[in-house]
């Protein structure tokens, strides 16, 4: 058995990742900045390590002794130099790694995180991929994923008020949509039996492309709204729309910038990268469970 440290353990991904690690026998540390966030977790047997990532110390303590890592770089809505933060988030995992006996390593990252142009949010991953190409010594297994079902649940409170999700996405644009929940086992997978080698790229595209107007339409048929719709916002107004909701203004344009990617085809899947291949969540299973959580805060 392991010692496999996850990173984020107390986020969609990380969580799952770490009670199937745990479930497997592994010993698991777990990272995350709250101690309470992390507490099932250790009540399922893991060791918490509560730190920031900026913190290249506490990276490399908590590496100490580790065989196998999960890695993302989060993602600070409040942040004002995302990329920044980021990078600098990015260069302390490194530093850690390099500085222990790690042997496998799985990274979290979008879709065509080498792609051209400007990519908004995606950028610092494409950064973040690179160094991680350059440290020796390590396989890197780096999952390039498509959108998480998750990202939505937030817009399940405009839908039910006003019948509407708002986004900056061409409504009729197919995405690569997939349960986060669904990346959080395939990622537990690869740190259980890491098989590669070397530096390994594999695409996380989920069951099927989605647009945004067949989600608000499946969404929609199941909060009794069968006549809820979905309006693309231009990017300024998204953008002062995700500041109303708290977001950083820096972070706001990497998140219409992103969209706009999107938009003009710059974020897609690359035909000649291999794919994972899952036994896939649909929407459908994701949009049940999501109305049924809905109903149940409800009453
Ligand atoms: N959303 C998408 O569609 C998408 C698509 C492709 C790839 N991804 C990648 O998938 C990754 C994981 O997603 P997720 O949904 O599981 O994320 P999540 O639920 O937002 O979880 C983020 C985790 O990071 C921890 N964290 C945040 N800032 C931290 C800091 N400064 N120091 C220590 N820990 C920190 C959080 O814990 P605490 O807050 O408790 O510290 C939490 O455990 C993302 O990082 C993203 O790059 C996302």
């Amino acid at each position: 058995m392991a010692v496999v440290a996850v990173v984020g353990a107390s986020g969609t991904v990380g969580s799952v990742a770490a009670r199937a690690l745990l479930g497997r026998g592994h010993e698991v540390r777990v990272l995350g900045r709250c101690r309470q966030r992390l507490q099932p977790l250790v009540d399922a047997g893991a060791q918490a390590l509560v730190g920031n990532l900026t913190d290249v110390d506490y990276l490399t303590a908590a590496f100490a002794g580790v065989n196998r890592v999960l890695t993302m770089l989060p993602i600070e809505g409040l942040a004002r130099e995302h990329r920044s933060w980021q990078d600098l988030i990015g260069i302390a995992m490194i530093d850690a790694i390099a500085a222990n006996s790690i042997e496998h390593g799985v990274f979290l990252s979008g879709l065509c995180a080498d792609g051209e142009g400007d990519l908004g949010l995606i950028e610092a991953l494409e950064a973040q991929e690179r160094r991680l190409r350059e440290l020796e010594g390590v396989n890197v297994l780096v999952l390039r994923i498509g959108t998480y079902f998750e990202n939505l649940a937030a817009g399940i409170h405009g839908l039910r008020r006003d019948g509407v999700l708002v986004d900056a996405i061409e409504p009729d644009l197919p995405m690569a949509m997939v349960s986060a929940k669904d990346v959080g086992s395939i990622a537990a997978r690869a740190l259980d039996r890491p098989g590669y080698r070397g530096f390994v790229v594999r695409e996380v595209l989920g069951e099927r492309r989605l647009t945004l107007r067949e989600v608000v339409g499946i969404v929609g048929a199941r909060i009794g709204m069968p006549w809820a719709s979905y309006e693309q916002a231009s990017p300024e107004s998204y953008v002062d729309g995700l500041m109303a909701g708290n977001f950083s203004r820096d972070v706001a344009v990497l998140l219409a910038d992103l969209a706009v990617a999107f938009n003009e085809g710059r974020v897609r899947s690359d035909p000649s990268s291999a794919r994972v291949d899952w036994p896939w969540t649909t929407f459908e299973d994701f949009a049940d469970e999501l109305t049924a959580r809905y109903r149940a805060a409800a009453t």
